[in-house]
């Protein structure tokens, strides 16, 4: 129902080495979601999650597959996928992990906030009623410092600007474009977010549950965290005259 007021809804999904998870999640969200459409934006997994996609699509007629030539990050992989549906003429673009870590059940709830009329809908871990399931405290650590240090330095009023589930407006990707989106890594997270709040775009923080893999392993790496601390320094220091300049 929902969707159809919003119109027609692709589910992008990016995968690296995920062969367990992909044929679960992809029966979740067809079964959540009926009439949303899926594109998998593969690069190139050396576990043969390619082939499985290709599988998948070929039994079901909403199942997509893009393949990458090789591991170009989880911002690369998106930006694809982005261009992909918005080519296609989607015109509702969502970003879920594969892993099973944010439940495709949770996805109305998405869909009622762009319905509701924000045009970036987050799922939030850090707002209240928003959950983390089985995350070692490291990990809980490196994502609340790292959403701290993007709300000091970029003046981002939004709680969890490095999440990985959401849904964009077609208008709202259009509006901010991806051409000059450099951010390879998870860094295209609080990227986007940026870019969206400097564009004046509505931006709401849904509370969801994020539920930590249990099978593969998590493709965050030192290289993606140096990644996204040296851009959001650069962003945040480029970004401080303009908001010392602002009126009050
Ligand atoms: N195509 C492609 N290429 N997919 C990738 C790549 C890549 O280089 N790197 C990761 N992925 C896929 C994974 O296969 C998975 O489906 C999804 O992207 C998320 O990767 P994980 O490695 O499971 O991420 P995570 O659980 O550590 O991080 C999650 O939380 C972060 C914030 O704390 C993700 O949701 C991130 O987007 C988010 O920033
Ligand atoms: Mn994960």
């Amino acid at each position: 129902m929902m969707e159809r007021m919003l119109g027609r809804v692709l589910v992008v999904v990016p995968t690296y080495d995920e062969r367990e998870n992909l044929p679960l999640i992809v029966e979740r969200i067809r079964a959540a979601v009926p009439e949303a459409h899926l594109l998998i934006a593969d690069d190139a997994s050396p576990d043969g999650t390619g082939e499985i996609a290709d599988r998948l699509a070929a039994e079901d007629d909403h199942v997509h597959v893009l393949h990458r030539p090789g591991k170009q990050g989880l911002g690369a992989a998106y930006i694809a996928g982005f261009r992909w549906g918005l080519a296609e003429g989607y015109d509702v673009l969502v970003e879920m992990d594969a892993d099973g870590s944010h439940q495709p059940e949770e996805l109305p709830k998405l869909f009622q906030a762009l319905s509701d009329g924000a045009d970036l809908a987050i799922g939030s871990r850090w707002v209240p009623g928003g959950k983390v399931v089985n995350w070692p405290h490291s990990r809980e650590l490196l994502s609340r410092g790292a959403n701290i240090y993007s709300r000091v330095m970029l003046g981002v009023p939004v709680r969890d600007a490095t999440a990985g589930f959401r849904a964009y407006r077609a208008a709202t990707l259009e509006k901010v474009g991806l051409d000059d989106v450099e951010s390879q890594g998870y860094c295209f997270q609080i990227d986007l977010t940026l870019r969206t709040v400097r564009h004046g775009l509505r931006v709401a923080e849904v509370p969801i549950t994020f539920v930590e893999r249990t099978a593969g392993a998590s493709k965050m790496s030192r290289n993606v965290v140096a990644e996204a601390l040296w851009r959001v320094t650069m962003w945040g220091v480029s970004g401080l005259p303009a908001r010392f300049k602002r009126p009050r």
